[in-house]
């Protein structure tokens, strides 16, 4: 599948500070060898480093998440990349805000800024390489389309492996939505790009990214938590080769084929071995460094799709905080 690049060029807005972009997160799993085998199934390049796993898209050298094992499945940390120019006026704002600057943890070689959010989520900003688009993502089937006289599809035998292109964007659960997005947009320089009441909110990197790079889902008082991490694989046609691929690996349980409409993508999601969720996406909205997005405020019946099959009904079912409640997940 061909690999998108997406680089033409830094863009940046002059005179606003912001990350540009989610650069890498930092999940924690009760047990390595099944993320390893999941990840895999998955179409990513997964690589054994350092007691943990760095999760890749093949053929691109960024890392684009690190898992490590743990007691419980959470986020352990998220890291957001700036320009270099930015750096020291960011760590200044945020010092003015009387946020408590962190040590990098245990482990960590960084001077990047560590502080938590009003989540726990331990968040990092570091100059970094700009991972978000700079310019809407190719989107389009495989090998576009067959001309006449020629055949379009593939054998099952001879179908392409299914590969992700890029890392797209997270989702969490918080217990407020709203205070969350106003923390994002103050602290890290993000806006938000639309919501669903208190339910739902969607929010992108102001030099050019796509209509989400994090969302946060109401956790209706319980603790917070991962509910997906989202990877573009640029097609209809790769979403449904991943979701034969993973079914053809035993993971059956999924959501999809579906499109949204808050951010537009494809999707179809399918449920990891504990219980959040890991998109295939494709062709979701995108914000450029020049335009200013229209916020709207949307109806319930828009925060989630606009079709598609039934949801599951746990999709979401927030298997984090069971954990930290002490029920089976
Ligand atoms: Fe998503």
């Amino acid at each position: 599948m061909t690999a998108i690049t997406g680089k033409i060029g830094i863009n940046k807005r002059p005179g606003e500070l912001g990350v540009h972009s989610l650069s890498e997160f930092n999940v924690v799993v009760p047990d390595l060898k099944a993320a390893q085998d999941f990840y895999t199934a998955f179409g990513l390049d997964v690589r054994e480093e350092d007691n943990m796993l760095g999760l890749y898209t093949h053929g691109n050298a960024h890392r684009w998440g690190a898992i490590s094992e743990g007691a419980i499945k959470k986020i352990n940390m998220v890291t957001y990349a700036i320009f270099e120019e930015d750096f020291e006026l960011i760590k200044k704002r945020i010092e003015h805000m009387r946020i408590k600057l962190l040590d990098p943890p245990p482990g960590f070689e960084s001077n990047g800024i560590f502080f938590y959010d009003l989540n726990n989520f331990l968040i990092q900003i570091k100059v970094g390489e700009k991972t978000s688009p700079d310019e809407k993502v190719a989107f389009g089937d495989i090998d576009g389309s067959a001309p006449p006289n020629k055949a379009g599809s593939w054998s099952r035998q001879a179908k392409p492996e299914a590969r992700p292109t890029r890392f797209a964007h997270m989702l969490a659960f918080v217990p407020d939505v709203l205070a969350t997005v106003e923390f994002y947009e103050r602290v890290l320089g993000m806006r938000l790009s639309d919501r669903t009441g208190d339910m739902i909110a969607f929010m992108h990197g102001i030099h050019g990214s796509d209509h989400h790079m994090f969302a946060f889902a109401n956790s209706a008082g319980r603790a917070p938590g991962l509910h997906h991490l989202s990877w573009d694989i640029g097609s209809v046609n790769g979403i449904g080769l991943g979701a034969a691929q993973m079914a053809d690996k035993g993971y059956v349980k999924g959501w999809g084929l579906g499109r949204h409409v808050l951010g537009s993508n494809y999707f179809h999601y399918m449920q990891d071995p504990w219980g959040s969720w890991c998109e295939y996406s494709a062709d979701i909205d995108y914000v450029g460094v020049d335009h200013d997005w229209e916020s709207k405020d949307h109806p319930p019946e828009d925060g989630i799709y606009v079709w598609g099959p039934a949801l599951p009904e746990d999709f979401l079912h927030n298997y984090e905080a069971d954990q930290f409640e002490g029920k089976e997940s």
